[in-house]
């Protein structure tokens, strides 16, 4: 029997009409319209379409959202006195700097300049270490769509076996901590790996994110897996447009897995739909 699909079109929708009505009680009952706070650096097409995005879910949603366009020469001082005003603002709940930054800019120095509580991308050093903890902690968006995705197959986790191939800071490393966090037992796959396949096989769950096309085949799966799909390449076609797919071989899969995250709609739709939970968060712990 084929694999079910787990729509992220119709649970990111799901998700964000909770926050659009958590933000009308929020503005109702305490006057306060939660805010987020986006910085671009340069005119990456594809983070410029990123952050559009963002923009117009944030809208939306019923908050308000900033957005700072800063060219791709500007110096770190004004990056740095941009967070400062940014963390200083009572309007801003959360900030987000969207990355790749251009070279020249030290990405590291301008995430832990960021003001932790308002952090909504999870990447404070401040907060990796409290998810690393078992502590609560804002947490990066995309493994948090994750976890969400996975939970509209299995209500426990408890117990399951994962694999998360990849280990980036943005995804893979945090994915883990959240798998921990709902007593799966985890293993961390990377590119020097060996025998992948073979420790694949062994997974109830599989989180591919590697950013390496079709990678993982459909018999690299243990049948009825829930095989969580975070790639996203995009590849040329034969007339001349592009199209974008996943790290897993996604027709393979469909025919050993019990459920598969297509790309596009799965994963995706979720990071944007995790970044307004995140906000809504920080603006409730921010203002007590
Ligand atoms: N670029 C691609 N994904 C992300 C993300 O989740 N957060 C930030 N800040 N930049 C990104």
């Amino acid at each position: 029997m084929a694999a079910s699909i787990i729509d992220g079109k119709v649970i990111a929708a799901d998700l964000r009409a909770q926050v659009a009505g958590e933000v009308t009680r929020m503005k109702r009952d305490h006057g306060l319209t939660p805010g987020l706070a986006v910085v671009l650096v340069g005119n990456d097409p594809a983070s410029e379409v990123y952050v559009r995005s963002k923009h117009k879910q944030t809208q939306a949603a019923g908050m308000a959202s900033f957005e700072h366009m800063l060219p791709a020469d500007v110096v770190q001082a004004d990056v740095l006195a941009l967070i400062a005003e940014l963390n200083a603002d009572a309007a801003v709940h959360g900030i987000l700097v969207q990355l790749p930054l251009p070279k020249g800019l030290d990405t590291e120095a301008i995430i832990a300049a960021i003001d932790p509580a308002k952090d909504v991308d999870g990447l404070h050093p401040y907060n990796a270490g409290r998810l690393a903890g078992g502590l609560s902690a804002l947490s990066p968006c995309t493994p948090l769509g994750c976890i969400i995705l996975t939970k509209s197959v299995h209500s426990s986790l408890e117990g399951l076996d994962a694999i998360v191939i990849g280990r980036s800071n943005l995804v893979g490393r945090p994915l883990v901590q959240l798998l921990l966090n709902e007593n799966a037992t985890v293993t961390i796959a990377h590119s020097r790996s060996r025998n992948l396949p073979e420790l694949c096989r062994r997974a109830d769950l599989v989180y591919a994110a590697v950013g390496k096309a079709e990678m993982v085949r459909g018999d690299w799966l243990k049948p009825g897996a829930t095989v969580i799909d975070v790639g996203i390449t995009r590849v040329p076609t034969t007339d001349g447009k592009t199209r974008l797919i996943g790290d897993v071989a996604f027709d393979e899969a469909m025919q050993v897995a019990g459920a598969v995250t297509p790309v596009p709609g799965g994963v995706g739709q979720m990071t944007v739909a995790c970044l307004l939970v995140n906000t809504l968060r920080a603006a409730c712990a921010i203002s007590g």
